[in-house]
């Protein structure tokens, strides 16, 4: 059994409807596992839903529905959504199953144990929408607070806390000896900042019953329930617990089941989570693992938020990008292309939809699109669809976008991989302009130049198809059925020149992104 190559979404609320800002991390996610898978690891990607805590509470009482039944109702809407996404997702984690439930009592009654948690009295100003106590600090110059908080209330009540100024130092000391560690570097150098110049408070990582009872109680104190954070966090390592990891199940003293196949996959090489829940990442989450005896993750891979049309998106505002409509209406590869395409992962993004429609038009469908539906058009017209004898005009150029896009995705350069491969759609597409296929086959002399291009250009099809194929997957694999090729583009390893046999009889062709009239 060897490691896979593990990689994290963060879990989404179950409450409130899937935006582009879920979508994103999930394509990002994708895009880097099937880069993974393309060059032949076995991966592990897990997403999820985050289901406890006082908003799924009050939402469900505001519709008149058990916490479990509304959960169970909203599961639905997330899962078609991932699917819709095109998610090569290997699991689904739900906080309110069973086999996370239980790991988390594992883990908290283990730390427990260990003297890592106390119980104090505490009295503070606490805001009910984040489900978080705010200090002095948090209020405006005003003396009031940002609406973003909500009702700020004052409360006193009793919890447990979890001990954390012993492990400021290390954790400082292990983000300083691991530059790879957040990325980008930028992202490192707030949490260095955030570490360096605060006292790390004690995390409270329960609450009482009798205000909050949706949650996993606490297995030593069953007037409490388990911190919506400390739950949530978990499940990275719950699932491969679920999986049978041995890791895992050593650090938490459990018992293994010999029924379930076993998968090592813990320590997660990827945890891709957005800027706003960094310090849950970088500072709790490794404290966390650090008393489990766990490693941390190789990386988290940190990215920004979108906005539309330069505003915050807002519901109230009617300012938002609807995934599903944008999907339905132009392709899940069109929008996958757009988001990866717009944005590097790190900086805030800004949605518009002629933009969105520019790149469409410009470098889908006239770019891409045209290359694959005029080259494969040829040969049909040409040579009955029959792929001429080898030839390597366009090898150099292939290998070297090859090359290029691996480095990119190596350094989660996603951006800058699309950029390359563009650079082979858009060579390509002079390749055609500058040989002329359509003026060599009036002339039988030219026959056996005719030949060379078409090869040239198929083969340049079949290797976009394999560079494509961990952003936008679907594409890749049409393009592959349209050369008459029957197996997926997902070898990076195939994008070796002259995979495309001579003889061969390509497939109908078929538009990839048909142009649309912009509005
Ligand atoms: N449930 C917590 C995460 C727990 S992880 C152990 C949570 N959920 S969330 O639904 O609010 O956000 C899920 C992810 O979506 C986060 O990584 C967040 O950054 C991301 N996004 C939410 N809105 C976003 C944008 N507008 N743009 C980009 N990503 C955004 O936080």
């Amino acid at each position: 059994m060897s490691k896979r190559f593990y990689l994290t979404t963060a879990i989404d609320y179950v409450n409130g409807q899937p935006h582009i800002g879920h979508a994103y991390e999930k394509i990002v996610t994708d895009v880097l596992a099937r880069a993974q898978r393309s060059r032949g690891r076995e991966v592990f990607l897990l997403t999820g839903n985050d289901e406890h805590g006082q908003k799924v509470q009050q939402a469900a009482q505001a519709e008149g529905k058990s916490p479990q039944t509304y959960c169970d109702d909203l599961a639905v809407v997330w899962k078609s959504f991932v699917g819709k996404l095109g998610l090569s997702h290997d699991d689904y984690v739900r906080t309110t199953e069973a086999r996370h439930w239980q790991v988390v009592q594992a883990i908290l009654s283990q730390l427990h144990a260990a003297g890592h948690f106390y119980k104090a009295a505490y009295r503070g100003l606490y805001s009910t929408k984040e489900e978080t106590f705010l200090t002095e600090k948090d209020r405006r110059a005003d003396g009031t607070f940002d609406p973003a908080w909500g009702e700020v209330i004052e409360l006193s009540e009793d919890n447990y806390y979890f001990r954390l100024a012993a492990h400021q130092g290390w954790l400082i000391e292990y983000i300083e000896a691991h530059p790879e560690f957040i990325y980008p570097d930028y992202r490192r150098n707030e949490v260095l900042g955030f570490l360096q110049n605060h006292v790390l408070e004690d995390l409270c990582i329960s609450r009482p019953v009798a205000r909050l009872n949706w949650g996993i109680p606490l297995p030593f104190d069953a007037n409490f329930v388990t911190y919506v954070w400390f739950d949530a966090l978990s499940n990275y390592v719950t699932i491969p617990a679920a999986h049978q990891d041995p890791l895992v199940l050593k650090a938490l003293n459990l018992a293994g089941s010999p029924a379930t196949p076993a998968l090592e996959l813990w320590p997660a090489d990827i945890e891709v989570v957005g800027k706003d829940i960094l310090k849950f990442h970088a500072v709790y989450w490794p404290i966390m693992l650090k008393v489990m005896g766990l490693p941390l993750p190789r990386q988290l891979v940190v990215h920004g938020w979108w906005q539309k049309e330069g505003q915050k998106m807002s519901k109230s505002t009617g300012n938002v990008v609807d995934p599903i409509a944008v999907i339905d209406s132009w392709g899940v590869d069109a929008f996958r292309y757009y988001l990866i395409r717009e944005l590097e992962v790190g900086p805030d993004g800004n949605w518009t939809d002629v933009g969105f429609q520019a790149r469409y038009n410009a470098e889908l469908a006239n770019g891409l699109g045209n290359l694959v539906n005029r080259s494969l058009s040829m040969l049909h017209r040409y040579r009955q669809g029959i792929i001429p004898k080898r030839s390597d005009e366009l090898a150099a150029d292939t290998a070297r976008t090859t090359l290029a896009a691996q480095a990119c995705l190596d350094q989660n350069e996603l951006q800058a991989a699309l950029v390359r491969i563009w650079t082979l759609v858009n060579r390509a597409n002079q390749y055609v302009d500058q040989t002329a296929p359509f003026k060599l086959a009036k002339d039988p002399a030219q026959a056996p130049r005719l030949d060379e291009v078409l090869y040239n250009l198929a083969e340049a099809c079949r290797i976009l198809a394999v560079l494509l194929w961990p952003f936008l997957p679907g594409t890749a694999a049409r393009i592959y059925a349209q050369l008459g090729l029957d197996t997926v583009p997902d070898r990076w390893a195939s994008a070796a020149w002259g995979g495309l046999e001579p003889g061969r009889i390509i497939g109908p062709v078929v538009p990839l992104f048909p142009r649309r009239d912009l509005k």
